[in-house]
C-alpha cells in the first residue's frame, strides 16, 4: 500500500496524468507476462473487445458468442457494428464448446468469441482454434475473468487472434476501472493505440480514422503495475481455496461443483459456481444466505443474453432458445472466492449453504 500511494504521489507531482510512464510499463510487463508481443491498456474490459472486432470490420457480419457471459461480450459485436449469434453451453464447464460454438457458425461468420467464464478456460480451446483457423474465423478471447489462466502453459490472452481483458474492481486483477488488449498482431496494437486516442496515429498528430477516448489513466495504470505484480500469487492463493471448498462440498454434499479441473489447465477462479439440486430457486437460496448467513452469493450468469429484455425486444431471442443454458443456469450459484478470504469463512460459506439446502436450523451453526 505505502509503495503504491507513493507511486500515487509521483504521478501527481510529475503532472502527467495520462498517457506516461506507468501506462508504458504497465503495457509492457502485461504483455511479458500474458506471453503476447503487444498489450494496449484502455478504459474498460469491454473497449478491447470492440475494438478487436472493429478492426477486424465485423461490420454487416456475425460473431458468435455464448449465451453464457457477461452482457459487454456481446454487446460488443454490436457496437462494431456487427451481428451477436449466441450460442448454448456445456453444463459442466458453463462455457460454449466447439459443439455449441459450430451449431451457430454460418456464413456471415466473421469471428467467435471465447468467454473463459468464471476463470476456466474451456478445455477444447485448442480444437477451437483449430476449427477458427480453417474456416477463416478470427477467434477473440474475452478473458474478463481468466487473469492468470493457462492452458497447457499458454496464458489466457494468448490463445486466439486477440484477447480482451477487464479490470473491474471485483476482478483478478483490478485498476478499479480499466482494461486491456493483448494480441501479437501489430496493427491491430497500432490500430487499437489509434482508435483509444480519437483516432489519431499511431505516431500523434494526424487523425486518421473515427476514433473515441478509451485511455487508461496514470493512477489506475500504477494501480495495475502492483496488482500484476502479485497476480501469480494471487492465483496460487485461489485455487488454494477452491480446493477447500471442493473438499467441504464432498464431506457436506450441498450441491454439485462445476468447472471440473482438467489436466494441463490453471483455473483463474474469479468465481466458484456450484449447482443447486433439482427444485431449489437459486434466488431463494441466494437471499437465505445473505439474510441467515450474511454471505454474499451471486451468478454466472443469470438471466443468460438471450434472455434480456434488449436481447429479446432488438435481437428477436425467447425462452426456450437455448434449454441447457436455461436449465442449468437457474440453478448456479457462486459462491465468494478472493484473496483474503479465510478458511473458516469458506467452512461457513458451506455449513450455511447444506444447512438452508436441507431447511434445517442449527446442525452447523453450532451456537452462533
Ligand atoms: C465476461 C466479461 N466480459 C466483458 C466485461 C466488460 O468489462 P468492463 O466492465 O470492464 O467493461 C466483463 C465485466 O464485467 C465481463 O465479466
Amino acid at each position: 500500500m505505502a509503495a503504491l500511494l507513493e507511486d500515487f504521489a509521483a504521478i501527481l507531482r510529475s503532472g502527467r496524468l495520462t498517457m506516461g510512464p506507468y501506462l508504458e510499463r504497465f503495457e509492457q510487463e502485461f504483455a511479458a507476462c500474458v506471453g503476447t508481443e503487444h498489450a494496449v491498456g484502455m478504459h474498460s474490459g469491454t473497449a478491447p473487445l470492440e475494438v478487436a472486432l472493429r478492426y477486424w470490420g465485423v461490420e454487416g457480419g456475425e460473431v458468435v458468442v455464448p449465451t453464457n457471459t457477461f452482457i459487454a461480450s456481446s454487446n460488443a459485436a454490436l457496437l462494431a457494428g456487427g451481428h451477436p449469434v449466441l450460442c448454448d453451453i456445456d453444463p459442466q464447464t458453463l462455457s460454449s464448446g466447439l459443439p455449441q460454438i459450430e451449431a451457430q457458425v454460418g456464413e456471415k461468420t466473421r469471428a467467435v468469441v471465447a468467454v473463459h467464464i468464471a476463470g476456466l478456460i474451456a478445455p477444447d480451446i485448442e480444437a477451437i482454434r483449430s476449427f477458427c483457423r480453417a474456416r477463416g474465423l478470427l477467434l477473440l478471447e474475452d478473458a474478463a475473468h481468466a487473469h492468470g489462466a493457462s492452458a497447457n502453459g499458454q496464458l489466457a490472452g494468448n490463445l486466439g487472434d486477440a484477447a480482451a481483458f477487464s479490470f473491474f474492481p471485483t476482478k483478478p486483477l483490478t485498476t478499479g476501472e480499466g482494461g486491456m488488449l493483448s494480441t501479437n498482431d501489430r496493427d491491430l496494437a497500432d490500430f487499437a493505440r489509434s482508435f483509444r486516442t480519437h483516432g489519431v496515429s499511431a505516431k500523434g498528430r494526424s487523425l486518421e480514422r473515427l476514433g473515441n477516448n478509451y485511455r487508461l489513466p496514470e493512477l489506475s495504470a500504477a494501480l495495475g503495475l502492483r496488482q500484476l505484480a502479485r497476480l501469480a500469487e494471487h492465483t496460487a492463493e485461489r485455487n488454494r481455496l477452491a480446493t477447500c471448498y471442493r473438499d467441504a462440498f464432498t464431506r457436506l454434499g450441498c450441491g454439485e461443483v462445476l468447472l471440473p479441473e482438467f489436466s494441463g489447465r490453471v483455473h483463474a477462479y474469479y468465481k466458484f459456481p456450484v449447482r443447486l439440486p433439482a427444485g431449489k430457486r437459486r434466488e431463494w437460496v441466494v437471499a437465505q444466505l445473505r439474510e441467515h448467513w450474511g454471505i454474499e452469493a451471486g451468478s454466472v450468469y443469470w438471466p443468460p443474453c438471450h434472455l434480456t429484455p434488449f436481447y429479446q425486444r432488438e435481437l428477436g431471442y425467447g425462452l426456450g432458445d437455448f434449454p441447457v443454458a436455461e436449465e442449468v443456469l437457474a440453478q448456479v450459484v457462486s459462491l465468494p472466492i478472493f484473496p483474503g478470504l479465510s478458511d473458516e469463512a469458506v467452512e461457513m460459506v458451506c455449513c450455511g449453504l447444506a444447512e438452508i439446502l436441507a431447511e434445517a436450523k442449527g446442525d452447523c451453526r453450532g451456537d452462533k
